[in-house]
C-alpha cells in the first residue's frame, strides 16, 4: 500500500470549507476528528502535524465528512464523548451525554467533599455511564450501580468501565422503573443495602416538544432516553414514590430536570416523604439540579 505524507491541514482544508459553508462553526476540529477516526487514532490531530495516509483512509475521511454534511454530530460518527474527565464510548441505545449533565457531578463533589469515603451509589437510567462512573473515578473508595431499561447501553457502560479501570466497583442491573415492585427487585439484587447517593438524569422532554427538537438531537439520540411522557414528567412520577425506601436515612437524592420543571418535580417528591435540600443551576442560569433528602 502507497502513503502520502502530507500536512493536516492541506488535507482537510476543502473538507473544512464544506462544512463552513453548512454553518458548522466547529469545522475544523470536526475535521481533524473525523480524520483521527479514519486513521484509526484516539486523539484529535494538530493542524500542522505530518502523517502518513493511505488512499483508502482518504476515501474513509470523505465518507465520514458526508456523514457530518448530513447533518450527523461528530460524536455519533465516531462514537465518543469527552464528559467530566473522561471519554466515553456510545452506541444508538445511549444518549449522547450533554455538558449540562456535568452539573450533577460538580453539585455531588460540593456535597461530599471527602474524596476517600464508601458511597455506595445508584445512577437510574445510566446511558453511557458517564454520570456513575465519573463519580466512580472521583471516589476511588465508592460503588456504582447502573440501572437502565436498555440492555444495549448497559453492555456499553461494562465497555466504558473496564476501559476506564472501574470494573471492579461497578454493577450492572437491566431493570425498569416502570415495572410494578421495581425498588423492591433492585433491593433484592442489592442484598437489602440501601444507598448513599442516588443520581438520575431520566427523559425528561415532552413527547410533543421531541419532534421540535434540532434533527441531529431526533435522529440520532434514543427515543427513549428523551421522552417524558406528555408532561415531561413520567419518569419522576415513577421514580420518586420509591425512592425512599431505597436510600439511606442519610443518603442524597440528586436529580436533573428540564427547564421550567422544578415546582412540579419539587411537589411529586415532597408528598413522597423527601424534601429538597438544595438546588443548583448550569452554566446558562437554568435551575438544572435539585437535591433532595428525607423528610
Ligand atoms: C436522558 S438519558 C440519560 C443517560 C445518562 N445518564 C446521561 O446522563 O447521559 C435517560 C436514560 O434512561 C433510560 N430509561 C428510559 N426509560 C427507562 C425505564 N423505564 N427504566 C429504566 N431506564 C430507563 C434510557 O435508556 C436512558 O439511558
Amino acid at each position: 500500500m502507497t502513503y502520502k505524507n502530507i500536512d493536516v491541514y492541506t488535507l482537510i482544508k476543502p473538507e473544512v470549507l464544506k462544512l463552513r459553508n453548512i454553518g458548522i462553526e466547529t469545522a475544523n476540529l470536526d475535521c481533524r476528528l473525523l480524520l483521527s477516526k479514519s486513521l484509526r487514532r484516539s486523539k484529535a490531530l494538530f493542524n500542522h502535524q505530518n502523517i502518513f495516509i493511505s488512499q483508502s483512509e482518504i476515501v474513509k475521511f470523505q465518507s465520514l465528512i458526508q456523514q457530518r454534511l448530513n447533518g450527523k454530530p461528530v460524536s455519533r460518527i465516531i462514537n465518543r464523548r469527552n464528559f467530566w474527565k473522561k471519554e466515553f464510548e456510545l452506541n444508538n441505545e445511549t444518549l449522547d451525554p450533554r455538558p449540562d449533565s456535568e452539573t450533577l457531578i460538580e453539585t455531588i463533589i460540593e456535597q461530599y467533599k471527602d474524596k476517600l469515603q464508601f458511597l455506595k451509589i445508584l445512577d437510574l437510567g445510566s446511558g453511557s455511564g458517564c454520570l456513575g462512573l465519573s463519580l466512580l473515578d472521583e471516589y476511588p473508595q465508592s460503588e456504582a450501580s447502573f440501572f437502565d431499561i436498555s440492555p444495549k447501553s448497559l453492555e456499553m457502560v461494562k465497555k466504558n468501565a473496564l476501559n476506564l479501570g472501574l470494573s471492579k466497583r461497578s454493577k450492572y442491573i437491566n431493570l425498569s422503573w416502570e415495572v410494578d415492585g421495581w425498588d423492591e427487585k433492585l433491593l433484592t439484587i442489592e442484598k437489602n443495602i440501601k444507598y448513599d447517593v442516588i443520581i438520575s438524569n431520566p427523559p425528561y422532554i415532552p413527547s410533543d416538544v421531541i419532534k421540535t427538537l434540532k434533527k441531529e438531537v431526533r435522529k440520532n439520540d434514543p427515543f427513549i432516553a428523551l421522552n417524558g411522557g406528555k408532561d415531561g414528567l413520567d419518569a419522576y412520577k415513577f421514580i420518586l414514590p420509591k425512592l425512599l425506601k431505597i436510600i439511606k436515612s442519610s443518603g442524597k437524592i440528586f436529580l436533573e430536570i428540564g427547564k421550567g420543571q422544578e415546582n412540579c418535580v419539587i411537589k411529586i417528591a415532597t408528598m413522597h416523604g423527601l424534601s429538597l435540600k438544595e438546588y443548583k443551576k448550569d452554566l446558562s442560569g437554568v435551575t438544572r439540579v435539585l437535591i433532595f433528602i428525607i423528610k
